[in-house]
């Protein structure tokens, strides 16, 4: 057993954390990230800044733990791109980030090949995967150097390796999901036929060496953050899920050996892969919840998140809120849709408004359930939650009752880079299975629903036609 560097190089984030040979966690090092938000949509991030925050964390955390680690493991923000020279390492554009929505007119102009690239991908044609902001810099920024997302820089820089793991390449829109290849009918779409594109790993592949936090050790464990958490809260089986509430909220249900093609608007990508398996997922995104709560500390109606729950009025007062400040994705996909509360009055005050976006969050992730239920044919019995934002009351209360579903609260903080660690210790450790890699957990609160059937259903409903009025308001311009 070995003593794993993990790196979770997240959106508002990166966190390195040392792993040692039982799994337990026993140093950890974050640098925050402010992406820049650009009028007109653009979300960007400085890649220097994604680098040295790499590598400032992870020899921070080795430090700390007072020992030298076995091997390195990365997960990626999955659908962050940048362009950049792969003979020096130099970035020739900023790092574009997921929540940018500038690339939405690249998608218009390709809407009637949506159906097929569907099919082909697995992926709804949307700003949100990397392969219309690839194009996007092409025509607007530099037609130098390769564009990739942002882990195969970060490999290349700490290996000199061209790589990127099969989960991440299966967010870009150019993989065809079933074979997980680059697609070349894909990459001619999106008029990136002429990219050299990195080589799709395995996530538990040894894909190189480093010697950027100490000793020369392997670099093992790639894979998109959303997926890793799934990963580490022990979701292997078809239909467990889980939901991460980070700078957005990420629910993502095991749906097993075959990549399904939703038909309830949600997007399959795989899983992980594993010289053993390749197992998909569905997933469902909310744009915005921490970056909501940002928002609303911004404004000032919290002094900051550990704020939530003492602000937050215990009643609504019938304030909704369709926390869109990003746009909404599955199953509306309208980048260009907006936030909106309704159901104010003149005695609604900042606790009520504050509880109605803690409320539009858990809605917006129990109707991704409900999604979720219908593309598996059996309701979740349980839905597994971590991220920062697990620990408002209040929001994973809401959660439980909106979901009615009991909520298991994964004991660590840090879902990601333990599922990146497992990939790490697989790949290190001749005969091991992935069950064994990750290992068991119990959940350090579980929050069972209160409302009654009918009292969820029927806010369920009251916020979904608040959501269809904003889809459509971006529908309508
Ligand atoms: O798809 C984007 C998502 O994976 C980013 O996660 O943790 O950086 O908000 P996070």
């Amino acid at each position: 057993m070995s003593t794993i560097l993990a790196i979770d190089q997240g959106t508002s984030g990166t966190k390195a954390i040392v792993v040692d040979e039982r799994g337990g966690t026993i140093a950890i090092a974050e640098e925050e990230l402010r992406p820049a938000y650009l009028s007109g949509g653009g979300v960007e991030q400085d890649p220097q800044e994604l680098l040295d925050s790499v590598l400032n964390a992870g020899r921070r955390a080795v430090a700390a733990s007072g020992r030298s680690v076995d091997a390195v493991a990365l997960a990626n923000q999955g659908e962050t791109v940048l362009a950049w020279d792969p003979r020096t390492g130099t970035p020739l554009s900023p790092a574009i980030v997921w929540q940018d929505r500038r690339a939405e007119t690249i998608c218009t102009g390709l809407a009637e090949h949506a159906p097929w690239v569907a099919r082909r991908s697995g992926l709804v044609l949307d700003s949100y995967f990397s392969a219309p902001k690839m194009a996007w810099l092409r025509r607007n920024v530099t037609t130098e150097g390769v564009v990739t997302t942002t882990d195969t820089w970060l490999l290349h820089q700490l290996t000199g390796e061209y790589v990127t793991d099969a989960s991440t390449a299966s967010r870009s829109l150019l993989m065809d999901i079933d074979q997980v290849s680059w697609d070349p009918e894909l990459l001619d779409l999106f008029g990136l036929g002429a990219e050299k594109l990195p080589r799709i790993v395995g996530c538990d592949e040894v894909i190189g060496t480093t010697g950027a936090f100490g000793r020369e050790v392997p670099v093992a464990g790639l894979i998109v953050d959303q997926q890793a958490a799934l990963l580490a809260e022990g979701c292997l089986e078809r239909g467990t899920a889980k939901c991460t509430y980070g700078t957005g909220a990420f629910l993502l249900a095991n749906t097993g050996d075959t990549a399904l093609r939703s038909r309830a608007g949600l997007t399959s990508s795989v899983a992980w892969r594993t010289a053993a398996q390749t197992p998909y997922c569905v997933d469902g995104q909310v744009y915005t919840a921490a970056s909501a709560v940002r928002w609303i500390r911004d404004l000032g109606f919290i002094g900051s998140a550990s704020e939530l729950d003492t602000v937050a009025a215990k009643e609504s007062d019938g304030t909704l809120c369709v926390p869109a400040l990003a746009g909404l994705a599955a199953p509306w996909w309208r980048p260009d849709a907006t936030a909106t509360f309704t159901g104010m009055t003149l005695s609604t005050g900042k606790e009520h408004m504050v509880l109605a976006v803690l409320q539009g969050i858990a809605a917006q992730v129990a109707a991704l359930c409900g999604l979720v239920e219908s593309d598996l044919g059996t309701p979740l019995s349980r839905l597994r939650a971590d991220g920062g934002l697990t620990r408002s009351r209040t929001l994973m209360q809401a959660q439980a009752d909106l979901a009615q579903v009991p909520v298991d609260i994964y004991p660590s903080s840090h879902a990601t880079p333990l599922g990146a660690a497992a990939l790490a210790r697989l790949a290190l450790t001749p005969g091991m299975d992935l069950a064994e890699a990750v290992g068991d957990w119990n959940p350090v609160t579980v929050y069972e629903p209160v409302w009654s059937a009918d009292r969820a259903a029927h806010y369920r409903s009251t916020w979904a036609a608040a959501a269809e009025a904003t889809a459509r308001k971006g529908e309508l311009g």
